[in-house]
């Protein structure tokens, strides 16, 4: 059984990585890694950190892509691999343009798709986008769909999917592989005793106003609180870059730099006292964490944060934002609340059970 596994952002190789590790005990599964470059830098990085070489990759992808390019290229060079290499199985994760083109591209010449991280959704086409797209039309087309949580599994049975595994998150596998060594983070330049706040931001429907207006908010804060001090690893987007460094042009308290290696991220998420973030999978590791955590979107296909507490949904508003974080530094009693650790998505052994269902399902076809 050849078996391959798409990668293209750094989110998916994080997450897809200890899934590789795990496949790769089983020696009758040639497990393959393809490597798309949808983030080079970024993602590279990650395959040194967990020590796993990629098998395939495709060249650099221009700079600027627009939605369309960015699928044109990624499908016609999906189709050259599958074409020379026929794989049995493919192996996407998620939502992203290099998951969905990876998975198409497999449909069409009648490859089985499996779909990791599947049946998120937040029943919205534009919120994120093209995310939600792309999460709903991979579930589709996929043989297999292995969610991470009673939610997202729901929502695929209530979609009349039957292949549907409940199995946890891989990235709690990763967090865990990640934190068994942590990294110092007290020579960081600024830091010393004030309270930390790590900030992200990469949402395409964010991008402009919206993102400029949190900063701003985030950036109020910070002016008028000399106890707090905040990290902002950029996204090598330079619309992301723009913004943040003209919201926070003279505020002396934060730090703006290069995306952090996943351990180092790691190891300021676990430290931090909260964080605002557009992203998906920081949600995750905030609740695993126990880490207070500032949602700058209006909504979330991971409802599990919310119900269990640690995540408050911010949106974009500048003066929204100040509000809720003045009214959280003064209420310690929803400190608390906001600290809790959560299960919601796994246990860290995500990867084992989709292995042991994967080889179920295999010996089924034979
Ligand atoms: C992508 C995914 C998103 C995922 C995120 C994880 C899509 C459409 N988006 O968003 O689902 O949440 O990764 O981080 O699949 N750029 C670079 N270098 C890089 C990466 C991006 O220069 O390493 C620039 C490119 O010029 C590009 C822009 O940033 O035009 C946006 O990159 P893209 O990969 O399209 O989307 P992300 O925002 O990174
Ligand atoms: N991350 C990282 N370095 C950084 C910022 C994020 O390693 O400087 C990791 C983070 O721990 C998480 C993932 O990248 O696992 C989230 O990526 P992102 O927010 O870009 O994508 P999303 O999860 O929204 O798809």
């Amino acid at each position: 059984m050849r078996i391959f596994v798409i990668v293209g952002t750094r989110p998916e190789a994080i997450k897809m990585l200890p899934l590789v590790r795990e496949l790769r005990k089983h020696k009758e599964l040639q497990t393959k890694i393809c490597f798309t470059r949808q983030h080079s830098r970024m993602a590279e990085e990650v395959f040194d950190e967990f020590g796993i070489p990629y098998d395939f990759s495709f060249s650099e992808m221009k700079k600027g892509r627009n939605l369309s390019e960015m699928t044109l290229y990624l499908l016609k060079n999906f189709d050259m691999l599958f074409e020379k290499e026929k794989p049995d199985l493919v192996l996407v994760h998620g939502d992203t343009t290099s998951a969905f083109c990876g998975a198409l591209a497999a449909f069409y010449r009648g490859i089985l798709v499996a779909h990791i991280e599947a049946g998120l959704r937040s029943f919205n086409n534009l919120l994120p986008y093209p995310e939600e797209f792309n999460r709903v039309s991979i579930d589709a087309l996929s043989s297999l769909h292995f969610a991470p949580t009673i939610i997202a599994a729901n929502n695929l049975k209530k979609e009349g999917k039957t292949s549907v595994f409940t199995v946890g998150n891989t990235v709690i596998d990763a967090i865990r592989y990640s934190l068994e060594e942590k990294d110092d983070i007290s020579l960081f330049d600024g830091l010393g005793d004030k309270k930390l706040l790590l900030i992200t931001a990469h949402r395409r429907e964010n991008l402009g106003d919206k993102m400029r207006s949190s900063m701003q908010g985030i950036s109020d804060i910070l002016r008028v609180r000399n106890d707090l001090f905040a990290i902002l690893p950029l996204h090598p987007n330079p619309a992301v870059r723009e913004i943040a460094l003209e919201s926070f042009k003279n505020i002396k308290n934060i730090k703006i730099c290069d995306p952090l290696p996943m351990r180092l991220f790691h190891s300021f998420l676990s430290a931090s006292f909260a964080v605002f973030t557009d992203s998906g999978g920081i949600q995750e590791e905030a609740a695993y964490l126990g880490i207070p955590l500032f949602l700058l979107r209006e909504n979330t296909e991971r409802p599990e944060c919310l119900e269990l507490g640690n995540t408050l949904i911010v949106g974009s508003d500048r003066e929204k934002i100040k509000k809720e974080f003045f009214a959280f530094l003064n209420d310690e009693k929803l400190q608390k609340k906001m600290r809790k650790r959560s299960f919601a998505f796994g246990d860290g052994h995500a990867s084992e059970k989709i292995v042991r269902e994967l080889l179920n399902c295999i010996a089924k076809l034979k």
